[in-house]
């Protein structure tokens, strides 16, 4: 082992100069910063769409704050959860406030990871040499899902109640283990005193723990890369006589301020919220949660949170009579695959038998709608996972791509919000339609990426990135 070497001061350095060195000789806190953002350089050119990824950071950490009072006074005891909420709102000095903050934080948390994803989308920030970063999210976004359903059953209000109830017994459709899989989780033969008790467990330190890892790993694998942007320009080929990116510029302090900027327009807005509005029209706090969960009364509609709510209508919208049209879906998919993909026989082969048995499956009388419900709406999140695979196109960004491919893109925007808005509202015939249409949209968006992504006639991508400072 070499030996250990003192950084020397000249007697007349700053003291916090000195302490800094000091601590620099014991721990590498100012490479961990340089490294990290300090000295990170980034493209010059990031617009609105890149403030998205420190204000996720921002709420997260509001989240862990506001979450930790709450515990400090909410009980997890089914005879005692609703009243201990209430008495954070009227009795703990701001306990209103803290708890309007963390249930504000939980929507907030969802628009701000759905417009991050969305830059991701526009961007094509997920494409080489980012995938990891991409799936790192991915897995963040299975956690935050996790995260919001866990803790929703705290307040053991009416909605808490009944859509804890309805999701684990969707567990119940998958074959053979599903009954007793349902069971497994909740503990008990209903959602009770045990459920609550373990997904508080889950909300307040599982998930949590490894929600900040995945967000650690997924900066780590964004600084190794070097961020994209809005050109989908790569930075790092063109280097300056610096050694840094000519197009690019260090986080601090030009990051910092704009960012800056953006947390204190977040901040406003959410404020507004908090003060003004934290049950948003029964989106963000529904108002049957009012309500003290009741085993035996069940409310005539039970919706998730609207974070949730574009999922569960592909669930809802796979009827039996939906499956033919599915059947005639798959079977074609998998007729274009032979015929178009590259891909290599085996794989072809597999995927064959996988469509057989789907298609199999989906016969009157073999396993039901609801199974398929389950399916589907799991597969509608699990998509997203395979994007980096799916975009074939020659360039990143949405800019150089054909301008038609800018209503393919409009189409799923719309699609997943019609999905999103049907799945607040109560089952109707017409609903049900709009929603399987929507559904057709969305799978076919990605299942079919790999050939329209690469059609049409592309811009000319420019050498380095257009952005001119003012
Ligand atoms: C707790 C949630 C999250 C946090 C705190 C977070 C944080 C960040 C930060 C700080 C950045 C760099 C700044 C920026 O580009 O906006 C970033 C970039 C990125 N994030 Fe996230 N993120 C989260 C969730 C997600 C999710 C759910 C996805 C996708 C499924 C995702 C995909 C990406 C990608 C692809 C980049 C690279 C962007 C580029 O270089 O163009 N992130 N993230």
């Amino acid at each position: 082992m070499g030996a250990f070497k003192e950084t020397k001061f000249p007697a007349d350095a700053p003291a916090a100069k000195k302490l800094m060195g000091w601590v620099d000789d014991r721990f590498p806190a100012t490479k961990l910063w340089n490294d990290q953002w300090g000295k990170y350089y980034a493209p010059k050119n990031f617009n609105f769409w890149y403030i998205f990824g420190s204000l996720a950071m921002l709420v997260l950490v509001l989240q862990i704050v506001t979450g930790i009072f709450l515990t400090m006074h909410y009980k997890p005891d089914a005879g005692l959860a609703f009243a201990s909420v209430e008495y954070i709102m009227r009795e703990v000095p701001w306990g209103w406030l803290v708890r309007y903050m963390h249930s504000t934080g939980a929507s907030a948390f969802f628009i701000i990871v759905y417009l991050h994803m969305t830059r991701g989308l526009m961007y094509g920030s997920y494409r080489k040499p980012r995938e990891l970063i991409w799936l790192f999210g991915f897995a963040i976004f299975l956690c935050l899902m996790a995260e919001a359903f866990f803790g929703y059953l705290l307040p053991w209000g009416q909605m808490s109640y009944w859509g804890a109830q309805v999701i684990v017994n969707l567990f119940g459709a998958i074959p053979l283990i599903g009954p007793d899989l349902s069971l497994w989780i909740r503990g008990d033969y209903v959602v009770s005193d045990a459920t609550l008790n373990r997904f508080f467990a889950f909300h307040v330190i599982a998930i949590p723990l490894v929600l900040l890892g995945l967000v650690a790993a997924h900066l780590i694998a964004l600084h190794e890369v070097g961020s994209s942007n809005p050109d989908g320009i790569e930075v790092k080929e063109n280097l300056g006589p610096d050694g840094h990116p000519v197009d690019s510029i260090p986080s601090h302090p030009y990051y910092t301020v704009h960012d800056l900027f953006g947390v204190s327009v977040f901040l406003t807005i959410f404020s507004a919220v908090v003060f003004f509005a934290p049950e948003m029209g029964g989106y963000f706090l529904e108002y049957n949660n009012f309500l003290p969960g009741d085993s035996m009364k069940t409310p005539p509609h039970i919706a998730p949170t609207w974070y949730f709510t574009a999922f569960y209508s592909v669930l809802r919208a796979t009827t039996s009579d939906f499956l033919w049209v599915l059947m005639v879906g798959i079977a074609a998919y998998t007729a274009f695959l032979w015929m178009k993909s590259k891909l290599s026989s085996m794989v072809k082969i597999a995927v064959s038998v996988i469509a057989l048995a789907m298609i199999v499956g989906m016969v009157p009388g073999a396993l039901d709608a609801k199974f398929w419900g389950v399916v589907f709406f799991g597969g509608s999140v699990v998509i997203l996972a395979f994007l980096p695979w799916l975009d074939h196109s020659p360039v990143k960004s949405i800019r150089y791509r054909p301008d038609w491919h800018k209503y393919v893109y409009a189409g799923l925007a719309v699609s997943f919000v019609a999905l999103g808005y049907l799945g607040t509202q109560p089952p109707s015939p017409i609903g049900t339609i709009i929603a399987q249409i929507a559904t057709l949209y969305y799978f076919g968006f990605f299942l079919l990426m790999p050939w329209w992504s690469e059609m049409g006639t592309f811009k000319k991508v420019p050498d380095r990135v257009v952005f001119h400072a003012h």
